[in-house]
């Protein structure tokens, strides 16, 4: 069963191989399973991006989503996860989309469920396929990641987005650069270098900027939201000082004019909206490989795990 839950868990021979086949859909690849394929996408946090871009990819793959309204379902009566996912797998459904508060939810599923799931985010833990449409981005402008230097700046305590790609950007042989109000530093993440903003400002070639993450942790920076651009946003001012070839990346959904300023969101530099549609072939990628596997693990009648 081909799980994807965090980057941490793939070689980088099977990221590249998935970075390698979302770029062969966007130049038009077109693969369709040889069966009927029932997807559910079980987003119980709120999404823009992800869940309609795994949505899209799916219906590209000719697959059926089945839909699921966390808020009307029978989690709501105290249906566990499990349940939840055992039930789906019952009534035919191969593969799950998952996002979810808790972190690390999928532990509990891992090997209990013959279906295979897809983590769409789970609390300030992982993004894998954000992180993977990061890579493809990344990798269209520089062809590489050795030797690049990677920004990530904001609320990174709380990002699953900063997790998974310093993560894998080092692993990559990118250098990563952490900036970060002092309360939102992530000590416990080794894959970075804590520097000033003005010096990542300066040395990245990339800077990957995040919102701050209010629904995890409440707290108020006691900086107006103009204090807080000034202070550890990338102003007008700042974007002048970046690297002639660097480039801007935002998982989104942003903040204008608080960790960006607003012209910059859509500036030459800026690849946010190419984000977006790499969103679709990396999902593509990803669900593909799920059904492979279960294809695959298919035996006269009867689906064994891999
Ligand atoms: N980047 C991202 O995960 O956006 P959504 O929360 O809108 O899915």
């Amino acid at each position: 069963m081909k799980h994807l839950l965090t980057l941490s868990e793939l070689s980088l021979e099977e990221i590249a191989l998935l970075l390698d086949e979302a770029e062969a859909f966007a130049k038009g690849k077109q693969w369709q399973p040889n069966k009927q394929v029932f997807v559910a996408n079980l987003f119980f946090e709120p999404s823009t991006r992800t869940k309609c871009s795994f949505e899209v990819a799916e219906r590209k793959l000719g697959l059926q989503p089945i839909p699921f309204d966390a808020d009307m379902s029978s989690v709501q009566k105290g249906e566990t996860l499990y349940d939840t996912i055992r039930t789906l797998e019952s009534i035919g459904v191969q593969a799950v989309v998952i996002r979810h508060s808790m972190e690390q939810y999928f532990d509990s599923l891992r090997n209990g469920v013959n279906i295979s799931i897809i983590n769409a985010g789970d609390g300030c833990g992982h993004h894998p396929t954000q992180s993977l449409l990061d890579l493809m981005t990344i990798r269209q402008e520089f062809a590489t990641f050795k030797g690049l230097t990677v920004a990530i700046v904001g609320d990174i305590r709380h990002s699953r987005v900063a997790r998974s790609n310093a993560e894998v950007l080092t692993r990559l042989g990118a250098n990563v650069l952490f900036s970060s109000p002092d309360e939102w530093k992530d000590e416990t993440n080794r894959f970075g270098t804590y520097v000033d903003l003005d010096t990542a400002v300066k040395e990245a070639d990339v800077m990957m900027l995040l919102r701050i993450q209010h629904e995890r942790h409440g707290e108020q920076m006691g900086l107006t939201k103009e204090q807080y651009h000034e202070t550890y946003g990338l102003t007008v001012e700042r974007e002048k000082r970046m690297k002639r070839h660097s480039i801007i990346l935002h998982p989104a959904p942003v903040n204008r004019d608080v960790e960006i300023a607003g012209s910059l969101v859509e500036c030459e530099r800026s690849r946010i909206f190419k984000q977006m549609e790499n969103g679709v072939y990396v999902r593509m990628a990803v669900l593909k490989r799920a059904i492979e596997s279960v294809e695959g693990g298919m035996m006269n009648g009867y689906y064994f795990k891999k």
